[in-house]
């Protein structure tokens, strides 16, 4: 808009036309830029930093990441930050960034509108990382495949087992994936650290491929190129809308949740404008734009509605997860490089 109404003053008053082309670059550098991370669905990362230039004119580059990725790459980067916001992404690579201070404190006048969760991450990481949505962990199978190839239907993690599945269970890598961060995590929690070792072994003979982002198996589980896929239960109901013939399972013996989070990164070079998304992403109407995008997480502003494609938290049998102790850095650090050499490595 600004640029069309320079345009035709510019053109009214021409003897003017330089003074005034000189002030619109004045403007414009004086909203200047952001620089964000951004660690959902490509589509919702995609309308979130649309609708935020459209808000304030500031202009947003946006890279879309895994969460241990993202992480990696802010770790990195902490010499000398490119980024200034790490807005989603499943909430433990957040904590480790909160405790190894790459990452800044902030309290954004917007609290008290959030979900007691969503406060809990932020005093959990000492002001450094905060709720912006929650979602259970489960897992979904094509019905059409199925069928045709006469498989039980899984109803428990422990059905992802059976040698019916042989080669047809798709899961992401927890080195890059938080959502695999977060199926690790939930096992150990479930059965102990030693049963979930050996359940992760014998699911590892079931894995055709460990995929580099979490939502990856869903969306092939939706074009039938697995059989079954775990993912973020939202991530599933996203293919179901979408019409693919696949079912949404919230896993018998009960299953973990995220807490997606945003961070501001310590030394951002544009940090009042990062403060200014973080501020803005917690209100209901940025939040709104989540299920616009057929991203069905649950919001962390109270105001905000929950989608009803959401999968209801409250008929999930979910976990007291630790996200204090899981999203460590000595537990993240250890539990990864145990996956590493005791499940990603084993001969099939
Ligand atoms: C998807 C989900 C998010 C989740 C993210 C984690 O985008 O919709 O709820 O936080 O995956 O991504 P990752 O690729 O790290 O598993």
């Amino acid at each position: 808009m600004n640029v069309k109404k320079n345009l035709v003053a510019a053109t009214m008053l021409a003897g003017t036309m330089t003074a005034l082309s000189f002030m619109s670059a004045g403007t414009a550098q004086a909203q200047g830029a952001l620089v964000m991370y951004c660690g959902v669905q490509e589509e919702w990362c995609r309308a979130m930093t649309t609708a935020f230039e459209r808000e304030t004119g500031i202009k947003v580059s946006m890279t879309r990441k895994s969460a241990g990725e993202v992480y990696a790459q802010v770790k990195a980067e902490a010499a000398n930050p490119r980024a200034d916001i790490w807005w989603g992404g499943t909430g433990d690579p957040h904590m480790q960034a909160a405790e190894e201070g790459i990452t800044e404190e902030y309290k954004s006048p917007k609290m008290g509108e959030l979900q007691d969760w969503a406060v809990r991450q932020w005093e959990q990481s000492k002001g450094r990382t905060v709720g912006i949505y929650s979602g259970a962990l489960g897992f979904g199978y094509n019905t059409d495949l199925v069928k045709s190839n006469n498989i039980p239907e899984p109803k428990c993690w422990a059905d992802l087992l059976k040698p019916e599945l042989k080669d047809e269970v798709q899961v992401a890598d927890p080195n890059s994936s938080g959502t695999a961060y977060t199926l690790l995590a939930t096992i150990v929690q479930i059965m102990g650290e030693d049963k979930g070792f050996e359940y992760l072994k014998a699911l590892h003979k079931n894995v055709n491929q460990y995929t580099k982002s979490g939502a990856a198996p869903a969306k092939a589980m939706a074009l039938g190129e697995t059989t079954a896929g775990i993912a973020f239960m939202h991530d599933i109901v996203t293919m179901v809308v979408d019409k693919a013939p696949v079912k949404v399972v919230a896993p018998c013996e009960g299953t973990g949740y995220e807490i997606g989070s945003m961070s501001l990164i310590k030394g951002a070079k544009n940090m009042d404008n990062a403060k200014k998304f973080y501020d803005w992403a917690l209100t209901a109407d940025a939040q709104k734009l989540g299920a616009d995008a057929k991203s069905y997480q649950v919001p962390s502003n109270k105001s905000t509605p929950i989608p009803p494609q959401s999968p209801k938290l409250s008929d999930i049998k979910l976990i007291n997860f630790d996200f204090a102790k899981y999203g460590s850095s000595a537990e993240r650090k250890r539990l990864l490089s145990k996956w590493d050499n005791e499940v990603k490595n084993l001969p099939k």
